[in-house]
């Protein structure tokens, strides 16, 4: 097997993150209801979207740079860079006000993650390979926006 340079192999973690992403994202904006839940499910839609866009930019740029992108659903859990946590589930659809509070801190742990992931990326790529890094920046400068939505919802 071809080994691969440590820029492919950090472009494959964010993209198998991604796909991860994308999904619980969707899947938390499917099963959260009760009051207040609307501006919740509206947002994770939102940035389901957001995560599997980066998922296409990725992937994309795995194959430009003649990569392998994942293939298995096994491997995205294994090498995400973040780890995998399955959505709420227990008791049904959280409905109460602290159940989405702790949706939305937990969402905030995974961009805050994805934001330190990008800036080391960005800084190993910046000086060797400028569309990657311009990539990477565009990803972060999203999760920031995605974090500060999450947060501004949480003072909501
Ligand atoms: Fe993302
Ligand atoms: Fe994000």
């Amino acid at each position: 097997m071809k080994k691969e340079s440590t820029v492919l192999e950090d472009l494959n973690q964010a993209l198998a993150a991604e796909v991860l992403a994308a999904f619980r994202y969707l899947y938390m904006s499917k099963i959260v209801s009760g009051i207040s839940s609307l501006a919740l499910s509206k947002l994770f839609a939102e940035i389901a979207e957001g995560e599997w866009e980066h998922a296409k930019l990725f992937m994309g740029r795995i194959i430009q740079l003649g990569g392998i992108p994942v293939s298995r659903p096994l491997e995205w859990e294994k090498r995400s860079f973040n780890p995998y946590a399955e959505p709420p589930r227990k008791g049904g659809a959280p409905r109460k006000g602290g159940d989405l509070k702790a949706m939305v801190r937990d969402a905030l742990k995974f961009e805050r993650s994805a934001v330190e992931f990008y800036q080391r990326l960005a800084q190993r790529t910046r000086d060797t390979d400028i569309i990657t890094y311009q990539l990477v920046i565009d990803t972060l400068v999203d999760e920031k926006n995605e974090e500060h939505k999450l947060v501004a919802l949480q003072e909501s």
